[in-house]
């Protein structure tokens, strides 16, 4: 395969998928893909085995999550339209929306689904003001608890996403308290309720049976079906961007200039001012800086100390590259698209996808 290419490992993957489903089988929670994370649908035959369903923040993803994974499907959107709500309703099995005037504009439409809101307690985990939910100003859910209870009529759910990249178990239990004493008398009168995303479950060493506890426990207290929407949790680890290095040049320090860019391909790492983790070459003596082939000044993956030296040629393959980097990549300086590879449980590489000057020119007019 040429690079560049994600490759995606269905072992690694396997790993969390296991974990996912255990936290249903001991805590009663179903989880929903968060499409918005990772939609590379050529693995969805591994993943449904494991998950209960896809949710979605956009007509499209729900239509993907309908057609290409099956079971249920969630339909979320900061704001829908009209035409979004007649096609979404055709793939939803669940709506919710994000605004009580949302709400009330469209519960008629969807009559028959189940629909929810989305809501935002009022505090949130996150390392970043950019994707606080609850940060100030916040159009992220409905904020005023009393307008919520007098809608309760109209719904069967709620749905509250208010962490990111949350590691900290106590943190999150501390919070679901919060949010039981303070929706609790909501939460009583309805079905189910989502926790949403963002929850680093899958890590190494969280403590999954305290976790499986928590939620077993509050959907028994408020009689409901705990949802979780893991996107990240789901996909961790589980993918490198397989790059060559074109160029070394200097100016103070060694750049290796690959054939990918951050801003094309892995574009979080500049949304958040994030290094790139580096899978190979190993860690060792040798100072480089590894810098993507866009035009833009800084589009710098990391400063690293690698094993060898690197040199046109060598291949630098880019650690953690599942999550929101195929969904998010674009056609930037008309650089070409990686491909996308999988290896399958049984060792097998599939190059699902390659990208040429047909799919750029047709993303244009
Ligand atoms: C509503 C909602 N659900 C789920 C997710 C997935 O979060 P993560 O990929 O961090 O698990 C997000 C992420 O932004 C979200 O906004």
């Amino acid at each position: 395969m040429i690079t560049p290419y994600y490759l995606i490992d269905e072992k690694k993957l396997l790993r969390n998928l296991k974990i996912i489903r255990r936290v249903g089988e001991v805590s009663g929670a179903k989880s929903m893909l968060a499409l918005k994370c990772f939609a590379t649908w050529s693995v969805f035959g591994l993943m449904r085995q494991y998950l209960d369903g896809t949710t979605s923040s956009g007509v499209y993803e729900a239509r993907l999550g309908r057609e290409k994974f099956g079971k249920e499907v969630h339909a979320f959107s900061v704001g829908f339209s009209r035409p979004d709500i007649r096609e979404v309703r055709r793939y939803a099995d669940t709506v919710i929306f994000n605004s009580l005037s949302q709400l009330k504009a469209f519960y008629r439409e969807v009559r028959g689904l189940k629909i929810g809101v989305r809501v935002n307690p009022g505090f949130s985990y996150s390392h970043f003001d950019l994707a606080d939910p609850a940060r100030r100003y916040s159009r992220l859910g409905v904020r005023d608890a009393g307008a919520l209870r007098k809608v309760v009529g109209l719904i069967s759910g709620v749905m509250f996403h208010f962490n990111c990249e949350n590691d900290d178990f106590d943190n999150f239990a501390r919070n679901l308290d919060r949010i039981g004493r303070n929706y609790g008398e909501v939460l009583g009168r309805l079905e189910w309720v989502s926790l949403g995303g963002g929850v680093s479950f899958t890590k190494d060493g969280y403590p999954l049976e305290q976790f499986c506890d928590r939620l077993k426990v509050f959907g028994k207290k408020f009689g409901v079906q705990v949802y979780l929407e893991p996107g990240e949790a789901a996909v961790t680890g589980c993918a490198e961007l397989v790059t060559t290095v074109l160029d070394v040049v200097h100016n103070e320090t060694d750049v290796a200039i690959v054939d990918a860019s951050t801003e094309a391909h892995m574009l979080d790492h500049l949304v958040y001012h994030t290094s790139a983790k580096i899978a190979s070459p190993g860690p060792g003596r040798c100072k480089v800086m590894i810098a993507g082939r866009s035009c833009l000044a800084g589009d710098v993956f990391g400063q690293y100390s690698l094993k060898t030296r690197l040199k046109p040629g060598s291949v630098v393959r880019i650690a953690d590259a599942a999550g929101y980097t195929m969904v998010k990549k674009n056609w930037f300086n008309g650089l070409p698209m990686p491909g996308i590879c999988v290896r399958r449980l049984d060792g097998t590489l599939d190059t699902v996808r390659s990208f040429g000057y047909k799919d750029y020119i047709s993303s244009l007019s």
